[in-house]
């Protein structure tokens, strides 16, 4: 068979695999082998703003040699910015309806598009036989995390959620040092994502000016999706951050790379209990998100992760985990364990980092070799339920608990829940 022939066979695979794979259930291995290791990875984009153009100025450009990659159209909603996506790229292919991104013969598609547009994206590249890669939260809901999940499982096409901190290998390496007892049974973890916002606050733009008037070229009614019809609203398109209709705001959009990071490092899936508190204290100017706030995670191995959030101040504090025979500290260059004394018990330099080229990478590395994803689906499913979990504590004043039977977060005092362990991690 010629490369020409191998490759489009392959590429058929790909667009039937959704169809075919809940029939067959394919081992995660033979759909990595279906990607020959000097064969060209076809990526296609969907949203070309902010983060969408980081990708693909400082990733999906670059790894175009390095990577044996090809863009192979890119799509966005508002058609300025899809042509705008598709120059940095170099290649002509300039939709504005995503749907055509997945008729391609691309092998994964980025979503880099708003929370509230990742899953029905998501799942309709699943269904299209497309690898993804989407940026983080992997959805705006937990019932849409699960179906998700449900339709990865099915499809078993990979979903790489761009939480590119993953592909630091400290939090992996912290992870080993713990099940290996390095600080005895663990009891506590602390992390922070704290800014100091100018008078403007969180995620307010100046373009709303601009564009009071929505652009001719903009198809509004495609990026509300299933959110609720409303007209043209310039604050809503360009601070969609500060609106739940959109986002989870400080929880989701910030909290989840943090909580990654100690769910990684901690092995921990979905929390037990979840508390959320803050507050609009200082930009009380339309938005219905907090612009402070804080949350606590119980873990069933008997943990607590705390997560601090401010957009007023930037004094942060350390990122820790407590364990009864030392603290693993997070630094800049990896981490180091200290026992009560400030003994060093452990320590580890890093390799790689907070990087999405590394992340694509993995992708990449997974499609043609099945180097295990490091943030899939399963993982940021368990993620998305404990940020969207300590929202709806915040919003309902009441703390919320994850029903395993039943899949699906209620107000704690109505499930029993237990104040031990329920593993036996030490
Ligand atoms: N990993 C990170 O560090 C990081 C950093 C920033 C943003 N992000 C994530 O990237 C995503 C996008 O954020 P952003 O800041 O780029 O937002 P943005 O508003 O700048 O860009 C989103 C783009 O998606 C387009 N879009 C919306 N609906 C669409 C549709 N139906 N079809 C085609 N295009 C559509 C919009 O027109 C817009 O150009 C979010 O999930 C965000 O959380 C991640």
């Amino acid at each position: 068979m010629s490369d020409n022939q191998y490759a489009v066979s392959r590429r058929a695979f790909l667009r039937t695999a959704g169809a075919v794979a809940a029939a067959t259930a394919w081992p995660a291995a033979s759909y990595a082998r279906v990607i020959g290791a000097n064969e060209r990875i076809r990526v296609g984009v969907i949203g070309a703003g902010g983060m969408a153009t980081n990708h693909m100025k400082n990733a999906l450009r670059p790894l175009q040699k390095q990577n044996n990659l090809q863009p192979v159209m890119v799509a966005d909603c508002w058609k300025r910015r899809a042509a705008g996506g598709a120059k940095i790229l170099g290649i002509s292919n300039a939709q504005t309806d995503y749907r055509k991104v997945l008729d391609t013969d691309a092998d994964y598609v980025l979503i880099a598009t708003p929370e509230h547009r990742h899953a029905q994206m998501t799942l309709d590249a699943l269904d299209a036989g497309k690898a993804v890669y989407c940026e983080k939260p992997m959805t705006h809901t937990i019932p849409e995390a699960l179906a998700v999940l449900k339709k990865q499982r099915e499809t078993k096409l990979p979903i790489q959620v761009g939480v590119q901190g993953m592909s630091d290998d400290s939090y992996s390496s912290a992870a080993e040092a713990i099940r290996n007892g390095v600080l005895g049974r663990v009891v506590q973890a602390q992390i922070e994502y704290v800014r100091r916002y100018d008078k403007m606050g969180p995620w307010r733009r100046e373009e709303t000016k601009k564009y009071v008037n929505k652009p001719a070229d903009l198809n509004w009614t495609d990026w509300l999706g299933s959110a609720a019809k409303v007209p043209w609203n310039p604050h809503h398109y360009f601070e969609w951050r500060n609106y739940r209709a959109y986002s989870g705001g400080i929880c989701t959009d910030l909290f989840v790379h943090r909580l990654s990071r100690i769910m990684k490092a901690c092995d921990l899936d979905y929390p037990r209990r979840v508390v959320g508190m803050g507050g609009i204290w200082q930009w009380p100017d339309g938005r219905d998100l907090p612009d402070n706030f804080e949350m606590i995670c119980e873990y069933p191995r008997g943990m607590n992760v705390y997560i601090l959030g401010t957009m007023s101040n930037r004094v942060g504090v350390d990122h820790l985990i407590r364990g009864y025979r030392g603290t693993l500290y997070f630094t800049p260059t990896g981490w180091v364990a200290k026992d009560k004394d400030d003994k060093i018990l452990a320590e580890h330099k890093k390799t790689g980092g907070e990087d999405i080229r590394l992340h694509h990478t993995n992708l990449h590395n997974h499609l043609r070799k099945g180097e295990p994803l490091h943030c899939p689906a399963d993982f940021s499913a368990a993620a998305v339920a404990a940020v969207c979990m300590a929202n709806e504590s915040w919003r309902t004043g009441r703390m919320m608990a994850w029903d395993k039977t039943n899949q699906k977060m209620v107000p704690a005092d109505t499930i029993q829940t237990s104040h031990f362990p329920e593993t036996s991690a030490s």
